[in-house]
């Protein structure tokens, strides 16, 4: 007999995303993005990004279901992103998978947009060996995870105190006035850079610090070093080189979050580092966690970028292992939770 035909629906920022998995296969990955919407902003805008699901979620559920050849009458599952998230955001995808549900006569699971991130990888790499560390890094959030039991047992064990890892790179990018989102340029430009050009500091890594923030991390001290930096150099006339720019503060992000994350799996014995969100997409990181990781007998499993970024295949892996493990459905009145803890 086949595995179960699970659909996935992601809205909980600017991308409305539905996929299709049936076990730990892909389907179909059908996405809409707002992001051009957002772009002069500077940042995703919550009502924008609203009514941007609110348009493309049904388009995008057909050509999902097109682009599998399947029907929902064949689908088994739903499962849809209920947290953490924009809230309006939320609530689309989470209306749209009750209607869904409804109208078909099928179980919806709400997921966890974190734990989802994690479960992706399953898609690409097969079942991921439990326990794991997880680093999640994306412009809503950057934790490092345990991950005992992708089903049921998921424990942040840090997260970042201030911004995202995503958000420095967007800010430093609109610094140096490079396009939004600011992760792709800046590791573009980097690799015409040095990253030991400028030492910019490396947050929560002092002994001080480590005591209480061991596994957390803080990216806004880093982007005011930028920013005094670039001032320093337009004050004095100078030429700002964004290269060098670029890679000394894209080496300073990947240092620490590929150093605690480390540490994390030393610390509990662990071999398996899983990397997702939309940083995870970052060429120095994955470089730099393979090669840190190798010294221990690490193994890091990174995900294909597209599916790093925020997509409704990560929620139909998640609801696929969830319906493999023999978790209950939700019920129908399934909340949206825009700060759902794991
Ligand atoms: O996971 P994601 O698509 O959405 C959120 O949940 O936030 O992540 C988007 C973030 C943005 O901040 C973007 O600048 C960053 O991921 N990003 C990158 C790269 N590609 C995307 N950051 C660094 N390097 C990249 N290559
Ligand atoms: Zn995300």
């Amino acid at each position: 007999a086949d595995e179960p035909l699970i659909l996935g629906i992601e809205t909980s920022c600017d991308e409305t995303g539905v996929g299709i998995v049936r076990g730990h296969t892909l389907l179909a990955d059908a996405i809409a993005s707002s992001v051009e919407e957002h772009a002069r902003f500077g940042g995703v805008v919550p009502e924008v990004a609203s009514r941007a699901h609110l348009e493309a979620i049904v388009p995008t559920m057909r050509r999902a279901l097109d682009d599998a050849g399947v029907t929902l009458a064949d689908i088994d599952a739903i499962a849809v992103t209920a947290g953490p998230g924009l809230a309006g955001a939320l609530l689309v995808g989470v209306a749209a998978a009750k209607g869904y549900a409804l109208a078909a006569d099928k179980p919806v699971y709400g997921v966890n947009h974190l734990a989802a991130h994690v479960a992706v990888d399953t898609l690409e790499h097969g079942p991921l060996p439990e326990p794991a560390i997880a680093l999640l890094v994306s412009g809503g959030h950057s934790s490092l995870l345990l991950v005992d039991d992708l089903a049921t047992g998921v424990t942040p064990l840090g997260a970042t105190i201030d911004d995202a890892a995503g958000e420095a790179f967007d800010k430093v990018a609109r610094l140096l006035g490079l396009p939004f989102p600011g992760g792709p340029p800046i590791d573009r430009e980097a690799r015409a850079g040095a990253a030991d050009a400028i030492p910019f500091p490396r947050g929560l890594t002092a002994p001080k610090d480590l005591a209480a923030h061991r596994f957390d991390f803080s990216f806004s001290g880093l982007k005011t070093a930028v920013a005094r930096w670039v001032e320093a150099k337009q004050r004095a006339g100078e030429p700002v080189p964004v290269p060098d720019v670029a890679a000394s503060f894209q080496e300073a992000v990947c240092d620490v979050l590929t150093s605690k994350a480390i540490a994390a799996c030393r610390d509990r014995g662990i071999e398996t580092l899983v990397l997702g969100g939309g940083v995870a997409a970052n060429s120095r990181l994955r470089a730099l966690a393979e090669q840190r990781a190798a010294k221990y007998g690490i193994g890091v499993r990174v995900p294909r970028p597209k599916l790093c970024t925020d997509n409704g295949a990560m929620v139909a892996a998640l609801g696929s292992h969830l319906v493999a493990a023999g978790v209950a459905p939700s019920r129908l009145d399934l909340p949206a939770d825009s700060a759902m803890p794991l």
